[in-house]
Order: structure tokens, then sequence, then C-alpha cells
């Protein structure tokens, strides 16, 4: 195995910019190799040709899988993996030793260019989603990228823009998910983001790339830019960069800077050192020769996949399952030209694409087709509406394609607003009139504006992205061959105006603050009652479940389990996640939301049975990030437990007395009379200075005037002299005395 301390300066230096587009840099003398690295995320995508970067879609075939909009409404990770060993295996077909994803920054608004990209709005659950990519590719001896590290929430501006995010905020919305995946199957590679976080850019920034990353979650593997993020070779790596992608052909520069002393040695060392660890772990998958994945085993994968992405958002009368002989009018273009992937770097060539009206014409279903609308911007002509609504009139059922074409949303650019194309509705509600019984099946890569025109419907599926096995997938529900299982993974705002980061979207002047801070999505709803078109983690099934039993017991001082019971009271077989949620402390010393996601389990219940499920609450689950402390914190207290099905179904709220993680903060010159009142020691002091007060030794605090009070309770003793002119200084350095006697005495 070649060590970095066999190579030269200049060797060492060249490991740490790319050979190419999507090459690592070989040092053939050394047998070094230069193994390809490529896109990502939901599926592999390879260039054919040199040429290809102006030729986004000039790719070798790969099995496109759902993106991650879909694949987040799975709430099943087991799933998400096995789409990972798939894309792992794929990987190994085309010698490619590392794929680019999977991105789970969080959806801080819908309105974001990359939503159809990323997974949630909540970390937790992008973070126990997305993992089964990483482990799954990972098994296969492949490398995953985790990206885009962090804070990239937004296209706009996305090079430039600097991300003023506080500290809890970071930790507690947008890190954790990078933190999980890192510290639990610690991904090979982790991109960085384009944009500045609090001044400095992704590619630079010390406090991520290393004090977090390395130094506090232990991560082992190579950080890499995003292509094109580096504007400072040198700062990048004494921030903790390995890989500049692609190059920029100045690794003299860095050669240059050990020597003049502007780079030590020793980080170029240990940026290097993880290249070649790299390569070396890529080393057996790229050796196999002659590997062929099985396109139809892979299809299977994206079918199932496509299945439990789709959510189930209304089903009135129970239109939906069809009867096999309905007579269905299948109407939009979406039915005969899919919608099934996000645009920009993730686009994949599918090595096959099954349409809705593929799929309904394998299973023979009695079904009349009308394309209703264009995809593209011209205006709607009345031979296309005229012909819609009169299929519409003669058929049992509409099935309704709809959503947004490929142009509205992509990387590069945010939406502006999360309204339906307006030649859309108006047919949706031509088509109404004349048959009421009408599904509409939405294909969308974040959420859309749903009022008014749900009402025209009976049933909706958000059928997100699919991938190539999306018509099928949507046949198989629309007929009850697979039972729909999906929950929504961001909330649905009735009118994006309600969205929380509104007011700092998408900033100006190159900067944007995320002034809601941990407040983003349900998080903000939820505390602040706003009602929304449909809930975080909502989504119908053909089965009815119950959920009961509910028990939380402490696992110890800042941990917990909770246990259920879910029945399936119907006779259709089916999937129920059941979601926890955390409700803060009684005595929380900040703000927190209401209510947030801390454990869940999707469970497949056989009709008329019952499955037991567990879920146990670590520490992480109750705390919150205290930029005072510089840390995490457990308060102890009486902490509320939710079992839920969405953020908006409590089932059940229990409560759990936590000890807490027995932090105790030392009262200083600085704490509050109120804090002083609070704690065992200073609460003796505080006591024993009345007394003195009332006999005479010590300034008296009139104890029955409510003004002063409540003036002292939130003033810092060392402002005593502001009451009680200089002899205040007596009390606050007697408090100050005696809390310090009391703690010998008492001995801590
Ligand atoms: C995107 C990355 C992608 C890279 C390579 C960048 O523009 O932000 O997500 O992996 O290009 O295509």
């Amino acid at each position: 195995m070649v060590d970095v301390h066999d190579l030269t300066l200049e060797e060492k230096a060249s490991l740490t910019s790319g050979g190419d587009a999507w090459h690592f840099q070989p040092i053939e003398r050394l047998g070094v190799p230069g193994y390809m690295l490529t896109d990502g995320p939901h599926g592999l995508r390879k260039e054919n040709s040199e040429v290809a970067a102006l030729d986004m879609k000039n790719t070798v075939p790969a099995t496109c899988f759902p993106p991650a909009a879909g694949m987040s409404s799975s709430w099943n990770p087991q799933l998400v993996r096995e789409v990972g060993v798939a894309m792992g295996e794929e990987c190994i077909q085309e010698d490619v030793a590392v794929i680019l994803g999977p991105g789970v920054n969080i959806k801080r608004n819908p309105l974001g260019g990359r939503s159809f990209e990323y997974w949630s709005e909540d970390p937790y659950l992008a973070g126990h989603e997305a993992i089964g990519i990483v482990e799954g590719v990972q098994s296969q001896g492949i490398g995953t990228s985790l990206k885009h590290y962090a804070a990239n929430n937004q296209e706009t501006d996305r090079l430039r823009i600097n991300a003023r995010i506080s500290e809890r905020a970071l930790r507690e919305i947008y890190l954790p998910a990078f933190e999980h995946i890192v510290k639990t199957a610690q991904p090979w590679t982790i991109m960085c983001a384009y944009n500045q976080l609090n001044g400095a850019f992704g590619s630079e920034n010390h406090h991520l790339l290393t004090e977090i990353l390395r130094d506090e979650w232990g991560f082992e593997g190579i950080v890499m830019s995003d292509w094109g993020a580096v504007h400072d070779r040198v700062a990048s790596l004494n921030g903790g960069l390995n890989l500049e992608m692609p190059p920029s052909y100045t690794d003299d520069e860095v050669v240059v800077a050990v020597k003049d002393g502007r780079l030590d040695e020793k980080q170029l060392d240990k940026m290097a050192q993880g290249m070649l660890d790299l390569a070396e772990k890529a080393r057996e998958a790229m050796e196999r020769e002659g590997f062929v994945f099985d396109k139809e085993t892979h299809h299977a994968i994206a079918r199932r996949a496509a299945q439990e992405s789709i959510v189930m958002l209304k089903n009135e009368n129970g239109l939906l399952p069809f009867a096999g002989t309905t007579k269905v009018a299948v109407i939009g273009e979406f039915a005969r030209t899919p919608r099934y992937q996000g645009g920009g770097s993730s686009h994949i060539h599918p090595t096959k694409m099954t349409s809705l009206l593929d799929a309904l014409e394998e299973r023979g279903t009695d079904f009349v087709f009308a394309p209703g609308f264009t995809l593209d911007r011209s205006e709607q002509t009345s031979e296309l509406t005229d012909a819609a609504v009169e299929a519409a009139r003669n058929a049992d059922v509409v099935v309704f394609t709809m959503g947004l074409p490929e142009e509205e949303e992509s990387e590069g650019f945010d939406r502006t607003h999360l309204d339906m194309p307006a030649k859309q509705l108006e047919l949706l509600s031509r088509v109404a009139e004349v048959n009421p019984n009408v599904v509409a099946v939405l294909s969308n890569g974040s959420a859309v504006q749903m009022n008014p025109w749900q009402d025209d419907t009976r049933a909706i599926l958000e059928t997100w992205l699919l991938g190539q096995a999306g018509g099928s997938a949507v046949a198989d529900i629309l007929f009850g061959d697979a039972n729909p299982s999906g929950k929504l993974a961001q909330s649905f705002p009735l009118d994006i105006k309600d969205d929380p980061s509104m007011v700092n979207w998408p900033g100006g002047d190159r900067i944007v603050d995320y002034g809601e801070g941990v407040f983003v999505g349900y998080r903000y709803y939820d505390t602040f009652d706003v009602d929304v078109a449909y809930p975080f983690g909502f989504g119908l099934s053909y089965s009815t479940f119950k959920v009961s039993d509910v028990r939380v017991e402490a696992t110890g001082d800042t941990s917990a389990r909770v246990t259920a019971r879910v029945t399936n009271t119907s006779d259709v077989d089916g999937a129920e996640v059941v979601q926890v949620y955390v409700n803060p402390a009684s005595e929380t010393p900040v703000e927190r939301p209401i209510h947030e996601l801390k454990g869940f389990v999707k469970v497949f219940v056989p009709a008329g049975e019952s499955v037991d499920v567990r879920v146990d609450l670590d520490d992480r689950a109750f705390a919150y990030w205290s930029e005072k402390d510089g840390g995490w914190r457990v308060v102890p207290g009486e902490y509320g437990v939710e079992v839920a099905t969405s953020s908006r179904d409590i089932v059940s709220r229990e409560t759990v007395t936590l000890i807490g993680d027995g932090f105790y903060e030392e009262l200083n010159e600085w704490s509050n009379y109120g804090e002083f009142k609070k704690d065992p020691y200073g609460a003796l002091a505080v006591e024993h200075m009345l007394e003195k007060g009332r006999t005479g030794e010590l300034p008296a605090i009139p104890e029955d005037n409510l003004g002063v009070q409540l003036f002292l309770e939130t003033m810092p003793i060392n402002s005593m002299p502001v009451l009680f002119g200089k002899d205040g200084k007596r009390l606050t350095q007697f408090l100050l005395d005696d809390y310090a006697a009391e703690r010998e005495r008492l001995g801590k």
C-alpha cells in the first residue's frame, strides 16, 4: 500500500485535484489509480463522451430510481438500502468508484430548486432514510459522496450566497442528517456546498470541514469540492478539503504554498493520504472484471420503490382502487410523457421507461386517452379541451395526470411560486363538470398549491417523480395491486406566504439570513397553529389501522423507549408508519418547537392482524443545542412523547420524566437573582441574605414589594448597586461567598 511519505511534494499536490472532470489523478509510477467518480444521486449518470459536459443527457443507460422527492415519502430505510445496493452494482459494471450522492440538505422552503433531489424538511427523517443509499452502495465496495455540506438550501445565487445561520439552527436542523450518516455509515466522501456559511465558503470552511466533521464526528473519508466550488486551493486545503473537482490545473500553486509556508506540509500529507486511502478502498470493486448487473431485477426494485413513494392525499368514498372492469379516461400528457426525474446534474438515462399508458396497456385496462394539454407554454387549444371532456364524459372514472413540466423546477434556479400551470387547472375543472369521479395523479418535485383545484377531484395521488418504473407503480396503486403507504416528507402549505422562511427568501445582497432559526416546516406550522393543506407525515392507505397500547418509559437519564401495537382493522394488507414526536421539557431554557420527529417505524400489517413496534429514543431525541454552553443539553424534567400517524394526527401523548444530562452550570456574578433562587446552593445563599437583611447585618430587600421582586428576578447580581446604591456591592459579594461556602459544605 502506498503511503503519503513515498510521494514527492508534487505528487502529493497532484492528488488533491482531479485528473479531469470525472477522474481522480493517478500516480502511475506507484500504481495509484485514477478511478472514475460521477453523479448520482438516484442512479448512475455516466457521461458517454468527452464533450458530454455540454450535453448532460448523453449518458450511459442506468436504472433511474425515484429521486429523493419520491423515495423520501417511503419512510422505508430498508427499501432505500436495496436501491443503494442496486446503484452500487451499476457502478461496478461501469467502473465508477464513487457515486455523487445522496444529497441531504434540508428543504428549508418548498420553492428551493433542488427540492426534488433532497429528502425532507426534517433532519431526522432525511438522515435516517438517505443513510440507506450510503450503506447500500458502500456494501458493494463503491463509495458515496454525501452532499452538499452544508446549507445549500436554495439555488438563487448558490455560487456566492452567504447563508447566515445560528449555530443552534445549524446543529439542530441543517447538520443532523449529515452527522447521523457520518457517524453511522462513514460515507467514503463528502461534497462541500458552493455557498458560504457564516462568511466562509463551503470549500474553505474550517469549522465545518475540520472542527465539526473530523474532530467532533470522527469522519474518516475525504471531502471533495462541488464542481467549481474551489476559489483558493491553499485556503481549501487548510480548511480541510482534500480534493478539488474538476481540476483548475493549479497544483503548482500548492507546491509553492508549502515552500513558502502558507500551507503546512503535514496538512497536505493528511489531505493526500485521504486520497490514497480512498483509492485503496475502491480497488477491489474496480478490479472486478466483466460484472453485469441485472436490468430486470433493478427495474423491479425501481417499481417497488416507486410504489412506496406514492402518497395518497385524498380518497373520497373509496373511489380508489378501481375494479378491473372500470372504464377509465386517462387525461393529461404526463400519462404518455412522464415527468419522472428532475433537471440538472442528476439527469439519468433510463434503461427502459414505462409510462402510465404503457402500464395500462400491459394490464389490458379498458381505457381511452386524451392528452388534454401540452407540456410546453403554448396556449391551450379547444381541440385538446374538447377531446378530453368528451373522453371524461363517456368513462366511469377519470385519471387526470397533472404536474409541473421539467422547465418549471430544476437545479440552478428556484421556483417563484407554488402554482400549478393554469391551463391544466382550467381543463381539470371542465373535466370535473362532466365527470366528478376524478383521480388526480400529480407529478412534481416539491409541494404545490392544492387549493382550490383539489375540490375538483375525489382522489389525489401525489406521485412526485417516480423514476423509470413510475407508470407501472401508479397503475399498481390505481387498481389495488399495491396499497399506498407513502407519507409526506414535507408540509404542503396553504399558501407559500405562510412559510416561515419567506421573510428571508431568497435573500439579497449575496446574503440570506435564516431568521426562522429552528422553526422550519412543520416545526413552525404546528407550533404556531398555522393551517396547512396537508401536514408533514400525512398519507392515506386502502387499509385502516389502529394504534394502541402505547407505553413510554425512561431507559436512562436521557433516553426512553416507546412501544405500541398497530392493528390492521381492514380486510386489506397494508403498511403504516408509526411516527414518534417529542415535546420539549416542561421548563425549557430556550424556545423550542412544540414537537419534533425523533423516531419512526414503517410496519407491514396483514389484514386483521396486529404487530408490536418499538422505537428507542436516545439523548439526541430530547436535546437542544445550547449556544451559551457550546454543546448539546438535555435538561431534567417532564417531556411529552407523541405517537402519531402524521404531525397533525396524534394518537397518544404520554410523558416521561428524565433526570437529564447532569450538566451543572456554576453561578457567578452574571447569574441573575432568579437563577440563584432556582439553584439549590444559590437558594440557600438568597435565604441567608434575606435573614441578614431582617437583622440589619445587610441591606434589606423589600420582600413585600412585588415591583422590586420582579425587577430583581432577571437582574444579574452584579447589578445590585443599581437598586441598593453602594451597599449593593455587599449583597453581590455576600451571595457569591455564601454560594461558594454552601457548595463546599454540601460537598459539590
Ligand atoms: C452539482 C453536484 C453534482 C456536480 C457534478 C454540481 O453542479 O451541484 O450535485 O454532483 O455538479 O455534476
